[in-house]
């Protein structure tokens, strides 16, 4: 069941059968990808500080495009849900309120979604 064959790793991308758990691992994973690479662009464009005002101005001027904004969005929403699942994910992983995982993995996920509604209200509509 468990060895290598393409038919076991197709299985990775059967969404039947998963516990909330498993979820919370894979958003887990997708959201510290994101960051990864968005820390990494973001080094990036803060390199261009070092071509002079001009290149960095020109940056700023593309960062207020709606597709940015998005992007920008994602970011906040991503670090959200990773921070506060990572800290859930560290608290029961050193033996705090083990009983109370499921309870915990409710309320990161009910906290994040509030999160990410405030951050989204006031960036879109401004307040
Ligand atoms: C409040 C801040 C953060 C907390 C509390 C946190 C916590 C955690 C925890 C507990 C894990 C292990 C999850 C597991 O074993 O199930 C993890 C994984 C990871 N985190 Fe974070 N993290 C934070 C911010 C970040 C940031 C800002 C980045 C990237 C720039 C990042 C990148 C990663 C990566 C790449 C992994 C490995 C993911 C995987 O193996 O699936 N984390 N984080």
């Amino acid at each position: 069941m468990n060895q290598p064959s393409p038919r076991n790793i197709l299985r990775w991308f059967d969404p039947r059968h998963r516990q909330p758990g498993t979820w919370a691992f894979i958003l887990n994973r997708i959201t510290a990808l994101g960051l990864t690479l968005y820390l990494a662009m973001h080094l990036i464009v803060l390199g261009k500080l070092a071509q002079g005002p001009a290149a960095y101005d020109s940056f700023v001027a593309l960062a207020h495009s709606p597709l940015v904004k998005i992007g920008e969005m994602l970011v906040i929403a991503a670090g959200i849900l990773h921070g506060l699942n990572g800290l859930r994910v560290a608290i029961t992983s050193l033996g705090f309120a083990t009983r109370y995982q499921r309870q915990l993995l409710w309320a990161s996920t009910i906290l994040s979604g509030i999160l990410i509604l405030i951050f989204a209200r006031a960036m879109f509509l401004g307040g």
